[in-house]
């Protein structure tokens, strides 16, 4: 069976990472236009630092959870059959053991020469880092996708969406595009699509079927469910 997962902040709000919409989520301390644009970058880039910076340094302080390990088990389970496309840019899918994310918001745990377009690692504080390796530009930015930019892997994920049975978006609150529109791409394709999600999201609608709970509950429940068939 091919199976797009699609994840969003709920995921990893279990784990103790902030979402975004909720209350005291990430945008009600912060303007996205102060911190999660091209043009606050260019304007502030000592803030937008700070921000990531942060983020990037409170990844150690926290696990994955029930939800994540259940879908590395779907991975293991299913192989080149699953697509998982996760919004966020924390690294609990991975340590939870999938292998194969496609991150299309990017990476906190990642740099991005906005000279010469070089991916690099990175754990520590990009404010005050060294001139990228590659070209000595001193033009590292964090490796992550700002409103006014275009997502990451788009082809392989309408590939995806277009090819599969089943279409699962969870903890996502459908509120940003192009991920909100998946659900409807899917369906038209013929996807039988799912929602689980702690509330009901914006798009909740467009959806066949939609389970509302924790994460950590629903996302074992549901991968127990279609892989036993
Ligand atoms: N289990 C399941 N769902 C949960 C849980 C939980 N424990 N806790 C919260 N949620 C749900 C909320 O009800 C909400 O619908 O997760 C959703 C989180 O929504 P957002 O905060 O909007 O996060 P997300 O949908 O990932 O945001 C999309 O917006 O700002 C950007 O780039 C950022 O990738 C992000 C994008």
């Amino acid at each position: 069976m091919r199976v797009v997962v699609l994840t969003g902040a709920g995921i990893s709000a279990e784990s103790g990472v902030p979402t975004f919409r909720d209350a005291d989520g990430l945008w009600e301390g912060h303007r996205v236009e102060d911190v999660a644009t091209p043009q606050a970058f260019r304007r502030d880039p000592e803030t937008v630092h700070r921000f990531y910076d942060a983020r990037r340094a409170a990844l150690a302080s926290v696990e994955p959870n029930p939800a994540h390990e259940a879908l590395a088990a779907l991975e293991r389970a299913l192989g080149d059959d699953l697509l998982l496309v996760t919004q966020n840019i924390d690294d609990l899918h991975e340590r939870g053991g999938s292998t194969d994310v496609l991150h299309m918001h990017g990476r906190l745990r990642s740099a991005l020469c906005a000279a010469c377009d070089a991916r690099v690692g990175w754990d520590g504080p990009l404010l005050g880092a060294p001139p990228c390796a590659a070209c000595g530009a001193d033009a590292l930015r964090p490796d992550v996708v700002w409103f006014g930019e275009v997502p990451l892997g788009m082809e392989r994920i309408q590939r995806a969406v277009a090819r599969c049975e089943v279409f699962c978006s969870i903890g996502t609150s459908g509120a940003v595009y192009p991920a909100a529109g998946f659900v409807q791409y899917a369906a038209a394709y013929g996807a039988h699509t799912v929602e689980l999600n702690l509330v009901p999201s914006e798009g909740t609608a467009h959806f066949a079927e939609a389970r509302h709970g924790p994460a950590s509950r629903l996302v074992p429940a549901w991968v127990a469910e279609i892989t036993t068939g």
